[in-house]
C-alpha cells in the first residue's frame, strides 16, 4: 500500500510527466485502460487528483465516479471540454497551463498563414513529385506582407499572433466582447469584421458561448479568396460552412490545426490542396509540452501543500 494521493490521468501524457507525477502521487492511468468503466468503478473512490488534456477533459459522469475528488490539473489552456458547471458544484477547482504555451501556438498560427498565403505544402510536393522538372513553374502564389488580418478573440495568443503579425506590416483588427487598450481595430464580433480582412485567425476559446461563431454567414461577408487559419477549436468555426467555402472558392485557403470530431477529422479536407492541416499541434514542441507538464504538476503539488495554485481557471 501506498500513502501517495491517487491522481487519475485522462488523458494521455509523456512519459516524463507520469514519471514526475509518481514522485509524489499514485497514477492510475485510465488513458491506458481497456474497459474505462470497470476501471473507473475499481479505483474512483480513491481519486483525489485528476489529470487531463484539452482534448479529453472531464465530463459529468466520470466526475459523479469520483466522490473524493479535490481539483482537475489540465495539460492545456483550453477547458471547454471540462465541465465547468459541475466542478463549480462541488467547490473542485480546475487549472490549466495558461501562460506557458501562448508563443508556441502563436508561432504556428503564423506558420500557417504563411503556408496558406504562399502555398508551402504545396511547393513541397511540386518540387517532390517532379512536377518541377516535368512541368515548370507553379502558379503564382499570394503576398502575405501588408494583409490585413483579423483576429477572432484578442486574449494572450490573440495578442502574441498580433504581435508577429506586426513585422510582417499587416494591419490588424480584432473581435471580441470588449474593446482593448490597443491600436488595433476593433469589432464586436466577427461578422462586422469580416468584410474588412484579408485573413481571419480564430484564436478564441472554445466552448458553448463561442460556438460556430465565425459562422456561413461571416465566411461569406469575407472578400472572396480570403484565407482562414483556427488555432482554437474546431467548435468555434462553422466547419460545414469552411468546406462549402473552400469548395466554392469563397475561402481561398486555409491552415486548420484543429477540427470538430479529433483525431478522426471530416476526410474531406485531405481532399484540399490549398489547405495546410496539422493534427492539433500548435503547442507541441519540447520545451512547450515539457513547460506545460512542469505547470500541470506544478498546480497539483501546490494544491497538495496547502499552497495558492498558479494557474487556476476563473
Ligand atoms: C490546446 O489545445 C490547449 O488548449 O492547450
Amino acid at each position: 500500500m501506498t500513502d501517495k494521493p491517487a491522481v487519475l490521468v485522462i488523458g494521455h501524457l509523456p512519459q516524463r510527466d507520469l514519471d514526475a507525477m509518481a514522485r509524489r502521487f499514485t497514477v492510475l492511468e485510465y488513458f491506458s485502460a481497456a474497459d474505462k468503466p470497470a476501471f473507473l468503478a475499481k479505483h474512483g473512490a480513491s481519486v483525489r487528483f485528476v489529470s487531463t488534456r484539452g482534448e479529453t477533459g472531464i465530463n459529468a459522469e466520470q466526475l459523479a465516479a469520483l466522490p473524493n475528488l479535490e481539483i482537475v490539473a489540465c495539460y492545456a489552456v483550453g477547458t471547454d471540454m471540462v465541465d465547468l458547471a459541475a466542478c463549480r458544484a462541488r467547490k473542485i477547482p480546475v487549472t490549466n497551463t495558461a501562460g506557458v504555451l501562448t508563443d508556441e501556438v502563436a508561432d504556428m498560427a503564423l506558420a500557417l498563414l504563411l503556408s496558406a498565403f504562399r502555398q508551402i505544402p504545396a511547393g513541397d510536393a511540386w518540387v517532390r513529385g517532379g512536377d518541377w522538372a516535368a512541368k515548370g513553374s507553379m502558379a503564382l502564389q499570394r503576398r502575405m506582407y501588408g494583409k490585413r488580418l483579423g483576429i477572432v478573440g484578442l486574449g494572450a495568443i490573440g495578442r502574441a499572433v498580433a504581435k508577429r503579425a506586426e513585422g510582417f506590416a499587416m494591419p490588424i483588427a480584432y473581435s471580441g466582447r470588449s474593446k482593448q487598450d490597443i491600436p488595433y481595430a476593433y469589432y464586436p464580433d466577427p461578422l462586422a469584421m469580416a468584410p474588412h480582412v484579408d485573413a481571419l485567425v480564430v484564436c478564441a476559446a472554445g466552448g458553448p458561448a463561442t460556438r460556430n461563431l465565425v459562422s456561413a454567414a461571416v465566411i461569406a461577408a469575407l472578400p472572396k479568396g480570403a484565407i482562414l487559419v483556427n488555432v482554437a477549436r474546431g467548435t468555434v468555426v462553422e466547419e460545414a460552412a469552411v468546406i462549402a467555402a473552400l469548395r466554392s472558392g469563397q475561402l481561398g485557403a486555409a491552415g486548420l490545426d484543429v477540427f470538430l470530431n479529433e483525431p478522426a477529422i471530416d476526410p474531406v479536407f485531405a481532399g484540399f490542396p490549398n489547405v495546410v492541416l496539422q493534427p492539433h499541434a500548435a503547442s507541441a514542441t519540447y520545451e512547450t509540452r515539457g513547460a506545460m507538464g512542469d505547470l500541470m504538476l506544478a498546480n497539483m503539488e501546490a494544491w497538495l501543500d496547502g499552497r495558492p495554485l498558479l494557474t487556476p481557471v476563473a
